[in-house]
């Protein structure tokens, strides 16, 4: 089994190793800290030990809901946001084909998602598409209480019990919610649904390998088992028994911490392929959530190659020098795809005639990486043998795990989230709360 690649070597001209490797001690300490529960946010670190934990009744159990639900909706709608609805997303549009949602005669439902976003519009469009076809609704909230989800909940709540009826729409409601407490726990214990339970010390952002990431995933079709093994492998690889000089997730962590020490404040997480634009949507919150605290922490983006290059790329380029790259590469296409001979040439294009596009896009990739370099822009770069999920699975703890560590090596809490209190009690107060 291949575990995903780290190059760090184009940060070398803005970061010397020996600036990277003083992070050494902290990264193995903070790497420690996550193992045995000892450091700051320890409530919640679940999520190190959870692919480990993950064990055959559990993904049956899922899988179980997963089968029944398949044979009777062509839609499952995903209520939920943040953390409770990025990672489903990220990883199916990671795995599924561009043009999926296009076809009439799926193999496997379509997940859309609700109550990620207050915009009147959408909701009203999506109720609307709902209508002619036959859906289910996955409910995911860990306290119960986000008003997004509440919101677009209490109006899908009654539009599926209008259509169905009260006892079928409870058959076609899932909950993903805390095992005990909150309101959403009350309700789908009141109403009979199906529950799940998001572990007490896994937060939202690093929820994806628990049922609120497993089951939407599982109902699109996606091996769920393949997910968890790519990331057992890489939660082995990365534990606190492995060398730093082994643990591709605290080297990143070092490298990054390294660069924004000397300025480099916002990174840019790049991709070459369309399938990823999710990956660092739930990469963004991931970091973005966890290390962006107390007047600190790097400012996460993305772009996505090439099109951005025709946009953003200008920036980059030349613009202010404050940024780096982390280059997400995938090593192989799922499809080939050959340029043709054109007998007028009138692109002159023809010398690349017989070639793939994934060929031109490498030389893209290796081109435009060259010239940020040079431009003053570093990069670090990701390598993954294909989008399949067994790599998708050791991306996703690979990434958890460099925040975790990231996250000590900032002194940071990296699983507390007070900063997205103030805009909810403003806008509690403009809507008149008692
Ligand atoms: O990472 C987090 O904790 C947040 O992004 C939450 O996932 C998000 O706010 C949704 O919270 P809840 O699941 O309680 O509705």
């Amino acid at each position: 089994m291949e575990q995903i690649k780290l190059d760090i070597s184009n940060i070398e001209n803005f970061v010397t190793q020996s600036t990277i490797d003083t992070y050494k001690k902290e990264v193995l300490e903070g790497n420690k800290a996550l193992h045995e529960q000892t450091g700051a946010g320890n409530d919640y670190m679940g999520w190190v030990d959870l692919p480990e934990s993950i064990n055959h009744e559990y993904l049956k159990n899922i899988e179980e809901t997963v089968l029944s639900l398949q044979k009777n909706i062509d839609v499952l709608l995903v209520v939920g946001i943040g953390g409770s609805y990025l990672g489903a997303k990220a990883v199916i549009e990671a795995l599924s084909g561009s043009f999926d949602n296009l076809y009439q005669n799926r193999k496997n439902p379509l997940v859309l998602y609700a109550g990620i976003n207050l915009s009147e519009d959408y909701l009203y469009e999506l109720r609307k598409y709902l209508q002619a076809i036959s859906y289910g609704i996955c409910i995911i909230s860990k306290s119960g209480t986000t008003t997004e989800p509440a919101i677009a909940f209490r109006i899908l709540k009654n539009d599926i019990e209008k259509k169905y009826g009260k006892e079928e729409a409870a058959k076609r409601i899932v909950a993903i919610t805390d095992a005990k407490k909150g309101a959403l726990k009350t309700l789908a214990d009141k109403e009979g649904y199906k529950t799940f339970v998001i572990p007490d010390n896994v937060g939202g952002r690093y929820s994806v390998l628990t049922p609120v990431g497993l089951l939407p995933i599982a109902v699109a079709g996606f091996d769920i088992r393949k997910i968890v093994e790519g990331a057992k492998f890489m939660a082995q690889n990365t534990n606190a028994e492995q060398k730093y000089e082994n643990n591709i997730a605290g080297i990143y962590a070092a490298a990054r911490n390294s660069l924004y020490k000397k300025g480099y404040k916002t990174e840019i997480l790049v991709n070459y392929n369309p399938k990823l634009q999710y990956i660092a949507e739930w990469w963004k919150q991931l970091f973005g959530e966890s290390e962006g605290k107390d007047k600190k922490g790097i400012f996460p983006a993305s772009v996505n190659f090439t099109t951005d290059l025709h946009s953003l790329g200008q920036y980059i380029q030349d613009g202010e020098r404050t940024l780096f790259e982390t280059v997400i590469a995938v090593k192989n296409t799922n499809y080939k795809l050959t340029i043709p001979e054109n007998t007028d040439n009138l692109d002159k294009l023809n010398y690349l005639a017989g070639k793939n596009i994934e060929y031109v896009n490498e030389k893209a990739m290796l081109g435009t990486m060259q010239a940020h370099l040079e431009g003053g822009v570093p990069n670090i770069i990701i390598e993954i043998p294909e989008l399949s999920e067994f790599y998708i699975g050791q991306l996703i703890y690979f990434f958890e795990k460099a925040c975790g560590i990231g996250g000590y090596l900032l002194n940071v809490n990296p699983f507390n989230q007070p900063g997205v209190e103030a805009y909810k009690k403003n806008m509690f107060k403009l809507l008149g709360e008692k």
